[in-house]
């Protein structure tokens, strides 16, 4: 991290766990532990859980985020969430292309882009997820995918709205399998990230953007991880199931 010139930020991403009455019980249980935090502390879950969320987190240092918003203002989309829904509820932040929702719904990095400026456009803080297969690592292709990932998503977004932009580099093969990326890869691919927004915005700007890693980040491996300049925090899934793990991981991040 550097934290002279970006803020870091750990977010839970919560998929799809947690009832509502659960969701406030861990929420609950999640206040004390992190109320020390020297980072942004968020939780991002699911649709139905974010009223109970709020009203737990009210008073707190904890913001809630969604994991999903669609990219139309309203419209006949059955079944899907628009950005001013969630901004009414009081959301900050949504998780946007997700590998799973690339992997399983059919996210693209065209409609990637489109929900970044939605959620952009409603005044929400979007963490945009990129990152590779294994495959395309070991055919080589990591940071041509990455860059390119990050430049799609990010496109037509403006300098200005990037200060509210947050970027994941979450390798597939890492996501909820427990194998993590060494500290070094997961500098090397948030590096690749960076350099990319520098192509487009400038190396300043660039600077300036936090990106978080993701992949099986945990209580043991966060200080290392966070340790690394270009980490600035990180995304967290089964670990943020458990109010001390994600704690812990906050600790990590608030040195
Ligand atoms: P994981 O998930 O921490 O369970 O690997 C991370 C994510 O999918 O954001």
């Amino acid at each position: 991290m550097n934290k002279a010139l970006r803020k870091a930020v750990i977010a839970g991403n919560w998929k799809m766990n947690k009832t509502p009455a659960e969701a406030k019980v861990l929420i609950e249980e999640m206040k004390p532990l992190v109320a020390d935090a020297d980072c942004e502390v968020v939780l991002c879950v699911p649709f139905v859980d974010i009223p109970a969320a709020i009203e737990v987190a009210k008073g707190s240092n904890i913001k809630i985020g969604a994991e999903n918003v669609h990219f139309k203002a309203s419209g006949a989309y059955t079944g899907e969430i628009a950005a001013d829904m969630l901004k009414e509820l009081g959301v900050e932040y949504v998780v946007i292309g997700h590998s799973e929702r690339r992997q399983y719904f059919g996210e693209t990095d065209q409609t990637v882009n489109l929900r970044t400026l939605a959620a952009l456009g409603a005044g929400l803080k979007p963490i945009v997820c990129v990152g590779e297969t294994l495959e395309q690592r070991e055919l080589g292709y990591t940071e041509t995918l990455l860059k390119f990932q990050t430049k799609m998503a990010l496109t037509n977004v403006t300098a200005e709205q990037l200060k509210d932009v947050v970027v994941a580099y979450e390798p597939v093969w890492a996501i909820g399998t427990g194998v993590t990326a060494t500290a070094e890869q997961a500098d090397e691919g948030n590096g690749y990230c960076r350099a990319a927004i520098a192509e487009v915005y400038g190396t300043d700007v660039a600077e300036t953007v936090t990106i978080q890693y993701g992949g099986s980040m945990n209580a043991k491996n966060a200080d290392e991880l966070v340790s690394k300049v270009n980490v600035d925090g990180g995304l967290i899934g089964g670990a943020s199931l458990k109010a001390e793990d994600f704690s812990i991981i906050v600790k990590a991040a608030s040195k």
